[in-house]
Protein backbone atom coordinates (compact mmCIF):
# COMPACT_ATOMS: atom_id res chain seq x y z
CA UNK A 1 0.00 0.00 0.00
CA UNK A 2 3.28 2.64 0.01
CA UNK A 3 2.55 2.70 -3.10
CA UNK A 4 -0.84 3.79 -3.25
CA UNK A 5 -0.19 5.96 -0.14
CA UNK A 6 2.72 7.91 -2.54
CA UNK A 7 0.23 8.36 -4.91
CA UNK A 8 -2.22 10.12 -2.77
CA UNK A 9 0.79 11.91 -1.35
CA UNK A 10 1.27 13.33 -4.91
CA UNK A 11 -1.67 14.05 -5.84
CA UNK A 12 -3.40 15.70 -2.63
CA UNK A 13 -1.67 19.40 -3.31
CA UNK A 14 -3.51 19.54 -6.52
CA UNK A 15 -6.94 18.18 -4.98
CA UNK A 16 -7.56 21.78 -3.70
CA UNK A 17 -11.53 21.89 -4.80
CA UNK A 18 -13.68 18.96 -4.70
CA UNK A 19 -15.08 18.63 -8.08
CA UNK A 20 -11.56 18.01 -9.89
CA UNK A 21 -11.99 15.03 -11.90
CA UNK A 22 -9.29 12.73 -11.49
CA UNK A 23 -8.82 9.67 -13.87
CA UNK A 24 -6.63 6.72 -12.62
CA UNK A 25 -5.38 5.07 -15.55
CA UNK A 26 -4.66 1.08 -15.13
CA UNK A 27 -7.21 1.53 -12.37
CA UNK A 28 -7.40 -2.39 -11.62
CA UNK A 29 -10.04 -3.01 -9.06
CA UNK A 30 -10.37 0.81 -8.64
CA UNK A 31 -8.64 0.50 -5.10
CA UNK A 32 -7.19 4.37 -5.18
CA UNK A 33 -10.03 5.48 -5.25
CA UNK A 34 -10.54 4.12 -1.36
CA UNK A 35 -6.89 5.25 -0.70
CA UNK A 36 -8.22 9.06 -1.48
CA UNK A 37 -11.42 8.50 0.86
CA UNK A 38 -9.22 7.09 3.97
CA UNK A 39 -7.30 10.68 3.50
CA UNK A 40 -10.01 12.56 3.70
CA UNK A 41 -8.98 13.45 0.14
CA UNK A 42 -11.99 14.47 -2.61
CA UNK A 43 -12.42 14.09 -6.41
CA UNK A 44 -14.29 13.66 -8.71
CA UNK A 45 -12.50 9.95 -9.10
CA UNK A 46 -12.60 7.68 -12.78
CA UNK A 47 -11.22 4.32 -13.30
CA UNK A 48 -10.21 3.07 -17.14
CA UNK A 49 -8.85 -0.11 -17.41
CA UNK A 50 -8.74 -2.35 -20.52
CA UNK A 51 -9.00 -5.79 -18.20
CA UNK A 52 -12.75 -6.62 -18.60
CA UNK A 53 -12.42 -8.99 -15.53
CA UNK A 54 -10.90 -6.31 -13.53
CA UNK A 55 -13.44 -3.55 -15.12
CA UNK A 56 -16.02 -6.09 -13.58
CA UNK A 57 -14.62 -6.05 -9.79
CA UNK A 58 -13.90 -3.12 -9.68
CA UNK A 59 -17.79 -1.61 -11.04
CA UNK A 60 -19.11 -4.33 -8.57
CA UNK A 61 -17.27 -3.10 -5.36
CA UNK A 62 -18.34 0.70 -6.76
CA UNK A 63 -21.49 -0.81 -7.22
CA UNK A 64 -21.95 -2.56 -3.41
CA UNK A 65 -21.10 0.85 -2.00
CA UNK A 66 -23.55 2.62 -3.51
CA UNK A 67 -20.75 4.26 -5.74
CA UNK A 68 -21.40 5.52 -9.85
CA UNK A 69 -19.99 2.34 -11.86
CA UNK A 70 -20.53 3.89 -14.65
CA UNK A 71 -17.30 6.12 -13.09
CA UNK A 72 -15.41 2.65 -13.83
CA UNK A 73 -14.81 2.56 -18.17
CA UNK A 74 -13.31 -0.61 -19.81
CA UNK A 75 -10.97 0.62 -22.29
CA UNK A 76 -7.29 1.19 -23.58
CA UNK A 77 -5.84 4.41 -22.79
CA UNK A 78 -4.34 5.01 -26.27
CA UNK A 79 -7.89 4.79 -27.51
CA UNK A 80 -9.16 7.71 -25.17
CA UNK A 81 -10.87 10.54 -26.57
CA UNK A 82 -13.44 13.35 -25.88
CA UNK A 83 -12.42 12.89 -22.34
CA UNK A 84 -11.77 16.20 -20.23
CA UNK A 85 -10.18 15.31 -16.52
CA UNK A 86 -7.99 17.98 -14.23
CA UNK A 87 -5.72 15.07 -12.96
CA UNK A 88 -4.21 11.74 -14.38
CA UNK A 89 -2.67 9.48 -12.77
CA UNK A 90 -0.72 6.28 -14.07
CA UNK A 91 0.75 4.41 -11.63
CA UNK A 92 2.13 0.96 -12.45
CA UNK A 93 0.80 0.89 -15.73
CA UNK A 94 2.93 2.19 -18.62
CA UNK A 95 5.91 -0.40 -18.39
CA UNK A 96 3.47 -2.68 -19.81
CA UNK A 97 2.42 -0.49 -23.00
CA UNK A 98 4.71 -1.23 -26.29
CA UNK A 99 5.55 2.67 -25.78
CA UNK A 100 5.11 5.63 -23.38
CA UNK A 101 4.13 8.33 -26.36
CA UNK A 102 0.50 7.43 -26.96
CA UNK A 103 -0.91 7.23 -23.45
CA UNK A 104 1.00 9.96 -22.78
CA UNK A 105 -0.57 11.79 -25.72
CA UNK A 106 -4.12 10.80 -25.43
CA UNK A 107 -3.47 11.92 -21.93
CA UNK A 108 -2.46 15.52 -22.77
CA UNK A 109 -5.21 15.84 -24.51
CA UNK A 110 -7.83 15.18 -21.79
CA UNK A 111 -6.73 18.96 -20.96
CA UNK A 112 -5.40 17.44 -17.68
CA UNK A 113 -3.33 20.31 -15.82
CA UNK A 114 -1.17 17.42 -13.48
CA UNK A 115 -0.17 14.19 -14.60
CA UNK A 116 1.30 11.61 -11.74
CA UNK A 117 3.34 8.42 -13.03
CA UNK A 118 4.99 5.76 -11.20
CA UNK A 119 6.52 3.41 -13.63
CA UNK A 120 10.09 1.87 -14.63
CA UNK A 121 12.77 4.58 -15.21
CA UNK A 122 15.94 4.68 -16.31
CA UNK A 123 18.69 6.18 -17.98
CA UNK A 124 17.95 4.73 -20.75
CA UNK A 125 14.75 3.10 -22.67
CA UNK A 126 14.94 -0.57 -23.11
CA UNK A 127 11.73 -1.81 -24.92
CA UNK A 128 11.72 -5.65 -23.35
CA UNK A 129 8.63 -8.16 -24.65
CA UNK A 130 8.90 -11.18 -22.99
CA UNK A 131 7.32 -14.04 -21.72
CA UNK A 132 5.72 -13.92 -17.77
CA UNK A 133 6.86 -17.01 -17.10
CA UNK A 134 4.96 -16.80 -13.62
CA UNK A 135 1.04 -17.67 -14.84
CA UNK A 136 -0.98 -20.44 -14.73
CA UNK A 137 0.07 -23.59 -16.40
CA UNK A 138 -0.36 -23.55 -20.71
CA UNK A 139 -0.33 -19.85 -20.74
CA UNK A 140 3.54 -19.19 -20.15
CA UNK A 141 4.04 -18.60 -23.99
CA UNK A 142 2.12 -15.41 -23.90
CA UNK A 143 4.59 -12.39 -24.01
CA UNK A 144 3.84 -9.10 -23.09
CA UNK A 145 5.79 -5.64 -22.66
CA UNK A 146 8.35 -4.75 -19.48
CA UNK A 147 10.05 -1.31 -20.73
CA UNK A 148 11.41 0.25 -19.13
CA UNK A 149 11.72 4.17 -19.72
CA UNK A 150 14.32 7.09 -20.11
CA UNK A 151 13.37 9.71 -17.83
CA UNK A 152 15.18 12.52 -20.01
CA UNK A 153 12.98 10.82 -22.48
CA UNK A 154 9.64 10.94 -20.92
CA UNK A 155 10.17 13.74 -19.50
CA UNK A 156 11.30 16.01 -23.36
CA UNK A 157 8.19 14.09 -23.94
CA UNK A 158 6.14 15.65 -21.82
CA UNK A 159 7.49 19.37 -22.32
CA UNK A 160 6.68 19.67 -25.52
CA UNK A 161 3.54 19.35 -24.05
CA UNK A 162 4.19 22.20 -21.85
CA UNK A 163 4.52 20.39 -18.74
CA UNK A 164 7.04 20.99 -16.31
CA UNK A 165 8.19 17.62 -14.76
CA UNK A 166 9.58 16.61 -11.30
CA UNK A 167 11.21 13.27 -10.37
CA UNK A 168 10.75 11.70 -7.03
CA UNK A 169 12.42 8.92 -5.38
CA UNK A 170 9.79 5.97 -5.04
CA UNK A 171 9.72 5.40 -1.06
CA UNK A 172 8.89 1.59 -1.11
CA UNK A 173 11.71 0.28 -3.14
CA UNK A 174 14.17 3.34 -1.85
CA UNK A 175 16.08 3.28 -5.13
CA UNK A 176 16.59 -0.08 -5.17
CA UNK A 177 16.00 -2.41 -7.63
CA UNK A 178 12.78 -4.82 -7.64
CA UNK A 179 12.19 -7.81 -9.52
CA UNK A 180 8.86 -8.05 -10.98
CA UNK A 181 8.36 -11.86 -11.79
CA UNK A 182 12.14 -11.67 -12.25
CA UNK A 183 12.86 -8.71 -14.33
CA UNK A 184 14.99 -5.69 -12.93
CA UNK A 185 12.47 -2.48 -12.31
CA UNK A 186 13.50 0.68 -10.86
CA UNK A 187 10.50 2.30 -9.84
CA UNK A 188 10.60 6.25 -9.70
CA UNK A 189 7.69 8.79 -9.82
CA UNK A 190 7.17 11.83 -12.21
CA UNK A 191 4.74 14.55 -11.72
CA UNK A 192 3.80 16.18 -14.29
CA UNK A 193 2.54 19.82 -14.47
CA UNK A 194 0.87 21.61 -17.17
CA UNK A 195 2.44 25.60 -17.35
C1 LIG B 1 0.20 -3.67 -12.62
S1 LIG B 1 -1.45 -3.17 -12.75
C2 LIG B 1 -1.47 -1.72 -11.73
C3 LIG B 1 -2.83 -1.48 -11.12
C4 LIG B 1 -2.88 -0.26 -10.19
N1 LIG B 1 -2.65 0.98 -10.91
C5 LIG B 1 -1.92 -0.42 -9.06
O1 LIG B 1 -0.90 0.28 -9.03
O2 LIG B 1 -2.15 -1.28 -8.19
C6 LIG B 1 -1.51 -2.43 -14.38
C7 LIG B 1 -2.94 -2.21 -14.81
O3 LIG B 1 -2.93 -1.40 -15.98
C8 LIG B 1 -3.86 -1.90 -16.93
N2 LIG B 1 -3.37 -1.37 -18.23
C9 LIG B 1 -2.15 -1.54 -18.78
N3 LIG B 1 -2.07 -0.87 -19.95
C10 LIG B 1 -3.25 -0.26 -20.13
C11 LIG B 1 -3.79 0.56 -21.16
N4 LIG B 1 -3.07 0.86 -22.26
N5 LIG B 1 -5.05 1.04 -21.03
C12 LIG B 1 -5.80 0.71 -19.94
N6 LIG B 1 -5.36 -0.09 -18.94
C13 LIG B 1 -4.10 -0.57 -19.03
C14 LIG B 1 -3.82 -3.42 -16.71
O4 LIG B 1 -4.98 -4.06 -17.15
C15 LIG B 1 -3.66 -3.51 -15.20
O5 LIG B 1 -4.89 -3.54 -14.53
Amino acid sequence: MDCAAQAAELVAPYLDRPALKLLDVGCGGGHFYHCLVRRGLLADYYGLDYSPSLVRLAKAAFKKQGLDPQKIILGDVRDLRDFACDIALVVNTLSFNPDFRAPLDRLSQTGCSVMVIRDNFGAKTLVRYEIDGFLDQGFNHLKGYWNCWSVSEVSNFLSDYSFKVKYFIDRRTQGKVELVVGKPYHWSWLVAERK
